[in-house]
Order: structure tokens, then C-alpha cells, then sequence
């Protein structure tokens, strides 16, 4: 017998002015924060911070390396540095902006495949959602209830 599964992902996708004051706040932060991005390869700066529930802001920017898989994007430089530094504290909003130093970006851009699953172990480990805040140099945001939104199909910790 075939079962047919399927996950219906869901998010909005705002103007600035939409955002409450908390998030505008958050999307202008990580947008002041490109040129703290190491990015001399791919000329594409991403910047991320983690705004925790106790209202602590842990930031992180991608950090390329000449050994270019050595490097790391700025969600996991974020979300480790979170990890590591509050162990105890959950990750309310993750906001993520990218730059490219070529041309204008206004479109929000989605986390790679591999920080979505650390995004998906940061929500398994609070056992709460994030908030997540995608958007580009300028122009709309995207906000996503929850990482099952972008990565419906991941791998949790119940499968080992
Ligand atoms: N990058 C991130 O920092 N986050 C993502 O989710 C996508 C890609 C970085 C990795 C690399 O330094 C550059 O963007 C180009 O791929």
C-alpha cells in the first residue's frame, strides 16, 4: 500500500512596518552586522543573531575559510555560540540577513540545509519553536513559525 504524505509549510512574508518593535529592532541589528562577516570567497555576507528569551542577543556572521567546507555559515556560528555561552536559555526569534556584495539582495534567503538541522536541534533542546526571520539587504521579511516549516521531512533525535 503507497501512503501519501504531505506537510503543508506555512510563513508570511511582511514589510518592515509590519514587524513588531521587537523584530524591527532585531532585523536592523543583524542588518549593522554584514561587515563583522569573513566572506572574501563568496562575497556573501550573512548575518544572524539569536535573540534569547531572557533577551540576550548572540550574534554570529559566516566565517569563510581558504579550505572553503572549514568555514561556517552565520546561523551556526549563532546558534552554537547560543548553546554553548546559555545552555539553559531558549532561542525565542533567530534572525538571518544576507548581503551580496555583487548585486542588491531584497529577497529574504532560506538557511542552507545543514543549519536548518541545527535550527532543528535548537528547537528539540528547548522543546520550543523559533521564531524565524529571513530577509536580504533590503525589502520584505519572511517569518516562519517553527523549522518544520522549512525542513518538513528532518531528522530528530526519536529516530536514533
Ligand atoms: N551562508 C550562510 O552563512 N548561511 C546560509 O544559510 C547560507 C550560506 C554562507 C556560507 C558561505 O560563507 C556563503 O554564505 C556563500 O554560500
Amino acid at each position: 500500500m503507497i501512503e501519501k504524505i504531505q506537510y503543508q509549510s506555512e510563513g508570511v512574508l511582511v514589510d518592515e512596518a509590519d514587524l513588531t518593535p521587537e523584530q524591527l529592532q532585531l532585523l536592523q541589528e543583524t542588518r549593522n552586522l554584514f561587515a563583522q562577516a569573513y566572506a572574501p570567497y563568496s562575497r556573501f555576507r550573512v548575518a544572524a543573531i539569536a535573540l534569547l528569551h531572557n533577551g540576550t542577543r548572540v550574534k554570529g556572521t559566516n566565517q569563510e575559510n581558504a579550505a572553503y567546507p572549514s568555514g561556517l555559515c552565520a546561523e551556526r556560528v549563532a546558534l552554537f555560540q547560543a548553546g554553548s555561552l546559555f545552555p539553559d536559555a531558549a532561542v525565542k526569534i533567530l534572525c538571518i540577513a544576507a548581503k551580496n556584495e555583487q548585486k542588491l539582495t531584497t529577497k529574504p534567503v532560506s538557511p542552507c540545509g545543514a543549519c536548518l538541522q541545527v535550527i532543528s536541534e535548537s528547537e528539540y533542546r528547548q522543546q520550543k519553536p523559533i521564531t524565524i526571520m529571513l530577509a536580504g539587504e533590503e525589502g520584505k521579511i519572511l517569518l516562519i513559525e517553527g523549522v518544520k516549516n522549512l525542513l518538513p521531512f528532518r531528522f530528530l533525535p526519536d529516530a536514533l
